[in-house]
């Protein structure tokens, strides 16, 4: 069933010249069929330079959007339309204008994990893989990092030549990881390193052997032959135990499961590829240049 609807999909991806891009929190099943698949920032970069028509965006609304905005000539398909990431709108673009009128000697950096509309009035964009770095390059002191706090909380720290200002805004799945599931996880696996990806909260982060986007955490745990507690979205220790058998990976909490990222299934990329449903994702052009800037400097400044 699953391989026939797999070759179903890859025909017809491939009689309408579509390309398919996967955030890794997707299903394997999905994975498989992809054509690129990688955590925010490589897919950011991807998408930049692709060679097609039509461009299908297997994740939430926030990556769909950020391709459209990479590629306003191509036609950019989310295959379930309400699949979206509740951080990405726990601001709003009023609130960040408000701010930049009373502290001009800021710079407002937004995580990847944000609407246009709020990008478009920020100055620079972050993944979680390149907020360190692009951080520290930002040439001012001053900033107003948001939505999430607790991957602020982490650049803060990192950086203490930094004044950084937080927004209360989180990850409502990494938010729910509690010292107690660390405190378990290691009573259960003493010997296993511990990786964890910044949106968990600060407290949580204390417990980290290795702190890294979805991709760092991939990469550490496929290259050691140590036990590993993943401290990200269950999909990720699903993903390593099925590519690496041998390999002894174990979810930090059962509470690392983000609904909005699993509701795309094969069947509703094969209802996108027929346009039979999905959604087109159609920008404000005006307002997707003006968030590019904050992509194309976070690329930049990210090199
Ligand atoms: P990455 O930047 O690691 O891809 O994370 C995206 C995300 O939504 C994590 O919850
Ligand atoms: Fe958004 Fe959290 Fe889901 Fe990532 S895991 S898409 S940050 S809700």
């Amino acid at each position: 069933m699953i391989r026939n609807l797999q070759d179903e999909i890859l025909k017809l991806k491939e009689e309408k010249k579509v390309t398919i891009l996967a955030h890794s929190y997707q299903s394997p099943e999905i994975l498989e069929i992809a054509d690129f698949t990688g955590d925010s920032y490589k897919l950011s970069v991807v998408a930049k330079d692709l060679d097609c028509d039509t461009v299908l965006m297997c994740g939430v609304r926030f990556m769909a959007e950020t391709v459209k905005m990479l590629s306003p000539e191509k036609k950019v398909i989310l295959p379930v339309s309400y699949a979206t990431c509740p951080m990405a709108e726990q601001i709003s673009p009023q609130r960040v204008l408000d701010f930049k009128k009373d502290h001009p000697d800021y710079v407002v950096v937004a995580y990847v994990n944000t609407t246009t509309a709020l990008k478009a009035v920020c100055d620079v964009c972050v993944t979680s893989s390149s907020a360190l770095k692009i951080v520290k390059a930002i040439p001012q002191k001053n900033i107003l990092f948001i939505p999430d706090r607790n991957l602020g909380s982490y650049i803060k720290k990192m950086l203490p030549e930094k004044n950084i200002v937080l927004w209360d805004g989180y990850c409502p799945v990494h938010n729910a990881v509690t010292v107690e599931d660390c405190e378990t996880a290691k009573k259960l696996h003493p010997n296993a390193k511990i990786l964890m990806h910044p949106e968990l909260p600060a407290e949580v982060l204390e417990y980290a052997d290795v702190v890294g986007s979805t991709a760092a955490i991939i990469e550490y745990a496929k290259n050691t032959d140590e036990e590993c507690i993943i401290g990200t979205e269950k999909s990720i220790a699903d993903y390593l135990n099925l590519v690496r058998p041998t390999g002894r990976y174990y979810q930090l909490s059962k509470k690392l499961i983000c609904p909005d990222m699993r509701f795309t299934t094969l069947s509703d990329v094969c209802q996108a590829l027929k346009g039979l449903g999905g959604e087109e994702i159609i920008l404000n052009p005006e307002m997707a240049n003006q968030a590019r800037r904050t992509i194309d400097e976070m690329i930049r400044l990210g090199q």
